[in-house]
């Protein structure tokens, strides 16, 4: 198995896991100091095209943003996001998955669960392709953005459709705007690392949208922390969020998600 997976896998119960979204090697190359994992996510299109959803990113977008990311990473494991309609069957999804990695050389690809899918992440795995899955909020398949998991019934679903991602292979899971009760059970019943966005510190790890927290992207619902206002101050801010990270003090109680207000 890949080292960096293999140390972002023995960091459950141990150490925070530090993450967070580049779509250029210049913002990569400081990130890189600070963080476990950067991603290439398709937010993209809402950070860097202006677009409302996420659903037009290509194939060739996310090519050619993670060869620019790449140049900045040293050290941190580079996942890349599968653009929505790109893993609809078992063979497109190991066809581009694989050029994906042949033509960036990344780590790994995150695939965004529809409770569904997991045995296009199986068939991803067992061509030896390391897969992140991604639960809750998932903006390739859901219209509205919107607090998960707060009932019994949505705890439970949200549970076994984690177990399943587990099963199939994936070595580690994003968990979006999942409310903590919720994803405490999840982390604590999962064996791969849980990495949330919006869902409490009750993960293994955080991520947020890099231009999110440097206050660039305008987007800034309650479980954003915004750490900066400026680009000239991103790497102060960025070294600022991983030790909040690190020492848990984000997010904050008042960052949690409860109830059905942001
Ligand atoms: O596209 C993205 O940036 C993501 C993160 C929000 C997890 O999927």
């Amino acid at each position: 198995m890949n080292k960096k997976i293999l140390n972002i896998l023995k960091k459950k119960n141990k150490s925070p896991i530090v993450s967070l979204t580049a779509y250029s090697k210049s913002v990569a190359k400081i990130l890189d100091k600070y963080c476990d994992i950067i991603l290439v996510g398709d937010s993209m299109a809402n950070v860097l095209y202006g677009l409302d959803n996420t659903h037009k990113i290509t194939l060739q977008n996310i090519i050619q943003h993670t060869l620019s990311v790449k140049k900045g990473i040293n050290k941190s494991l580079l996942v890349v996001d599968m653009p929505k309609g790109t893993y609809t069957n078992e063979n497109l999804a190991k066809k581009n998955a694989k050029l994906l990695i042949k033509i960036t050389g990344c780590d790994a690809i995150k695939i965004e669960s529809n409770n569904k899918n997991f045995k296009i992440i199986n068939t991803l795995v067992k061509a030896k392709i390391p897969v992140m899955g991604h639960i809750g909020y998932t903006p390739q398949f859901k219209k509205k953005f919107k607090i998960q998991g707060g009932t019994k019934n949505k705890r439970k679903k949200l549970l076994e459709e984690a177990l399943a991602i587990e099963k199939a292979g994936a070595f580690s899971i994003v968990l979006e705007c999942i409310v903590p009760q919720t994803s405490k059970l999840i982390t604590n019943k999962l064996k791969i690392p849980t990495i949330g966005i919006g869902s409490s510190n009750n993960c293994d790890g955080q991520i947020l949208v890099t231009d999110d927290m440097l206050g660039l992207s305008g987007f800034y619902p309650k479980f954003v922390k915004k750490y900066a206002s400026l680009n000239r101050i991103i790497e102060k801010a960025v070294k600022k969020y991983t030790r909040d990270v690190k020492i848990k003090k984000f997010p904050k109680k008042k960052n949690f998600l409860n109830g059905s207000k942001f």
